[in-house]
């Protein structure tokens, strides 16, 4: 019986020839990495494989682009890696990409592999050179990959679910102890740009203030302390919205109580992801190969709705995130207690 993509008619391919005939695409992840990338380059091996492309893996992202750092993917490698952290095909910032010279030579080098189309997994600087892949005649795609939830087109980023938890986890652990001593523990969590994660984390773990981004001054943060009577807890402050060794300094001058400080950094980054973002990161990908082959080979990949939807490029990098109004509400009354 024939089966697809292994014999056309009675003539077999060779498995030399099956190469040269079939379509190649590739992945990358990019910028900073995110729990689920590993996912998401699993979800777009299997989708690939059958529909009958290629599947490729390029390493450290457009930096292994330039170097020709271009790999072939098998089951081997991508069996067991959604339970990972981090991404089996490591991710690098690359300043020199953003020079359009560099991007006609990664084109080229792309043309040059035969590889037509470029599954880009990051966060919208990593779409950004995306975009300009594509100006350059090559197809692309964006998964959005990025603990901080930061891609205005998109719901859902994958990374965001195990960083909150891990963040959550560690306000929770500190807290018991600044209780038990009395104090207050200020704690900064990831988020150069949004605080989507100072407030999931800061609602989850029963915070006594969240400072997720600059709109809140120290000064607002002791007042309401002392409105509410509080003497002790924890301070969720977004690495965006200030130092957390300057809140507490400020609180523990004003209220002459003993404040700690913790930095949680890039604990938040790593470990094994979450249910959520094993499934979305493996949905995403699978969805990424469905666009290539519709041709929507200049798209993100976005959740709207709870659904995947396919966005073009340059309309979903315009798209700015808010902070949903009911959670910051939530946020604001549930630190009243
Ligand atoms: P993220 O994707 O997490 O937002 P960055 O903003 O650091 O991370 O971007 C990742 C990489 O994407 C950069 O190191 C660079 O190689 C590429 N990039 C970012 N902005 C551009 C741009 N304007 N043009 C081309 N490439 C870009
Ligand atoms: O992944 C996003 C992020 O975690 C930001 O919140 C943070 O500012 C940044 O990455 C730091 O990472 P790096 O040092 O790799 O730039």
């Amino acid at each position: 019986m024939p089966q697809s993509g292994l014999f056309s008619g009675n003539r077999k391919y060779t498995e030399k020839e099956l190469r040269v005939l079939k379509e190649k695409i590739a992945v990358l992840t990019s910028g900073g990495d995110a729990q689920g990338m590993n996912a998401a380059i699993r979800g777009v091996y299997g989708r690939a494989v059958e529909c009958g492309y290629e599947p490729y893996g390029i390493r450290n992202g457009f930096a292994g682009l330039l170097r020709g750092d271009i790999v072939p993917l098998s089951a081997q490698d991508v069996r067991y890696i959604a339970s990972k952290g981090g991404t089996i095909l490591g991710t690098a910032r690359c300043e020199e990409f953003k020079r359009e010279e560099m991007q006609k030579y990664a084109a080229d080098i792309c043309r040059e592999n035969r590889i037509s189309a470029v599954i880009v997994i990051g966060g919208d600087g990593s779409y950004r050179g995306a975009c300009s892949l594509y100006r350059q005649g090559i197809g692309v795609v964006g998964i959005p990959g990025t603990i901080d939830l930061d891609i205005g087109c998109t719901e859902y980023t994958i990374g965001f679910d195990t960083a909150v938890n891990h963040a959550m986890n560690a306000i929770d652990w500190i807290t018991d102890t600044s209780e038990a001593h009395s104090c207050f523990s200020v704690v900064e969590v990831m988020g150069r740009r949004a605080g989507f994660i100072a407030l999931w984390s800061g609602i989850g773990s029963s915070a006594r203030a969240i400072m997720a981004d600059c709109t809140a001054s120290s000064e607002d943060i002791i007042c309401h302390l002392r409105k509410c009577g509080f003497t002790s807890g924890t301070i969720v402050l977004a690495e965006g919205a200030g130092r957390a060794a300057e809140v507490a300094d400020a609180i523990e001058k004003s209220m002459n109580v003993h404040t700690r400080i913790n930095v949680l950094g890039f604990l938040q980054r790593g470990g094994a992801p979450t249910a959520k973002d094993r499934v979305c990161g493996s949905m995403m990908g699978s969805f990424a190969v469905d666009l290539i082959r519709e041709k929507k080979i200049h798209h993100l990949v976005c959740m709207k709705n709870d659904r995947l939807v396919g966005v073009g490029i340059e309309e979903g990098l315009r798209q700015t995130k808010s902070y949903p109004e009911h959670i910051c509400e939530l946020g604001a009354t549930l630190s009243r207690i």
